[in-house]
């Protein structure tokens, strides 16, 4: 175990009516004045938006519309809303969406309450704001396990990059299952591969030997893995849905983290990979996993021989370790396939190739995993994933 110092900021309200019981409550304790940031418009036509509105009326807020947070969120979209709420003087931030919607209200967060820019600040100065304004997340697609962190990843256009911008820490959490009843299959599929992906990505991460923290990931690995099979058959599960929202949230949370250094090889290229292409989040990552832990594996040929037997249960009698590690990648690919989800940039419907060294030329290179890249072996995996 590498030291650790856990704290959490973030109180979890999850389950049936979980607005209704965290709200009332917690608006008590905010400003009057609350920025309400949504999407492009799901919340409308669920029904989600009209009662937090209610919860809102009733404890007396003026209502600050903050709508059109894109998938992908740019950081033009951040600097309007830090706009808007010092405009409007905007006390409390309530993100209801996805991880889109929750990364961007992290940053006008943190953009409003700081008059330096905060790219600036964090990519040029290395220097991390340390004022927000309070937020909080309802969340209605689950997967990135943003309400649980302050990390927000942010497309800046100007500069074509795609990166994680530290901002504000959700002061609570609404989970409500049913508020992703209404996520389209694909959505729900993809970001419950995330959540598979932020687990591997952090398993896989130093020191290569086995702690609790890798012990409870395999365990959120296997209910992962499991759930989406669950929803490959009823899409409605609520069962297995909500054991996926807080699958997504435990992944995120810091909990499978503690002690270890993670990898998160295979995110720093799909964020790259979406600043060119504006792709989807878990689609981008189904893609890549196989391609680039074939890659690597036999640099850590023991972990991945251990993911392969404790996560997608391979027998190890009969294999070396090499042979174990191996059908586990197999195992892997096959399970994307299984669900529905992109092997290929092709099937993904990308169509420039052109993009693939722009990629490998300005992704991060992580120093967590088994086998640290250069450059030109990541273009030959963005090159084999085409
Ligand atoms: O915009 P609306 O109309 O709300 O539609 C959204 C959007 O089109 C829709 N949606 C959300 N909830 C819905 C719904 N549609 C129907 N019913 C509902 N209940 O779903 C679409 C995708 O939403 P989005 O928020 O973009 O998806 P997701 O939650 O997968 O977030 C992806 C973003 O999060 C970042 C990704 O890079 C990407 O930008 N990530 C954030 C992380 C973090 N902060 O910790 C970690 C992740 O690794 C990830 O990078
Ligand atoms: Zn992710």
């Amino acid at each position: 175990m590498k030291d650790f110092i856990y704290s959490y900021p973030t109180k979890v309200y999850f389950g049936e009516e979980a607005a209704k019981k965290a709200l009332p409550v917690e608006l008590a304790k905010v400003g009057k004045t609350v920025m309400l940031a949504y999407g492009g418009g799901s919340v409308k036509r669920s029904g989600v938006y009209d009662e937090i509105c209610g919860y809102l009326k009733e404890a007396g807020k003026e209502i600050v519309d903050f709508s059109g947070i894109m998938p992908n969120p740019t950081y033009k979209k951040v600097q309007e809303g830090a706009a808007l709420a010092r405009e409007k003087g905007v006390d409390f931030i309530l993100a209801v969406g996805g991880g889109s919607v929750i990364d961007c209200s992290k940053i006008v967060a943190a953009q409003a309450a700081n008059d330096e820019d905060i790219w600036e600040m964090e990519f040029k100065k290395h220097v991390y704001p340390t004022a927000f304004l309070p937020m909080a997340a309802v969340v209605t697609a689950s997967g990135t396990g943003a309400e649980m962190n302050n990390g927000a990843v942010i497309t800046n256009e100007d500069t074509n990059e795609k990166a994680g911008v530290l901002g504000a820490h959700a002061s609570f959490a609404v989970l409500d299952p049913a508020y992703t009843m209404s996520l389209p299959a694909k959505q729900v599929i993809s970001g419950a591969f995330d959540t598979l992906s932020h687990s591997m990505e952090t398993y896989l991460g130093s020191p290569r030997d086995i702690n609790l923290s890798d012990e409870i990931g395999e365990a959120v690995m296997r209910n992962v893995i499991r759930n989406i099979r669950v929803l490959m058959k009823d899409m409605n599960d609520k069962e297995a849905r909500s054991e996926l929202m807080w699958a997504s949230a435990m992944a995120e949370n810091g909990i499978l983290k503690i002690g270890k250094v993670t990898d998160f090889q295979a995110h720093q290229i799909e964020h790259q990979l979406g600043a060119y292409t504006d792709c989807n989040h878990g689609q981008g990552l189904a893609v890549i996993h196989p391609v680039l832990y074939r890659h690597i594996y036999k640099d850590g040929v023991a972990q991945f021989a251990r993911l392969a037997e404790k996560v997608w249960g391979i027998p190890a009698e009969n294999k070396t370790p090499e042979e174990l590690a191996e059908a586990g990648i197999t195992a892997l690919a096959e399970f994307v396939k299984e669900i529905g989800l992109p092997s290929t940039f092709t099937e993904m419907g990308l169509t420039d190739k052109s993009v693939l060294k722009k990629v490998a030329d300005t992704c991060n290179l992580t120093a967590g995993c088994c086998k640290k890249l250069s450059r030109e072996e990541i273009l030959e995996i963005l090159e084999e994933c085409w």
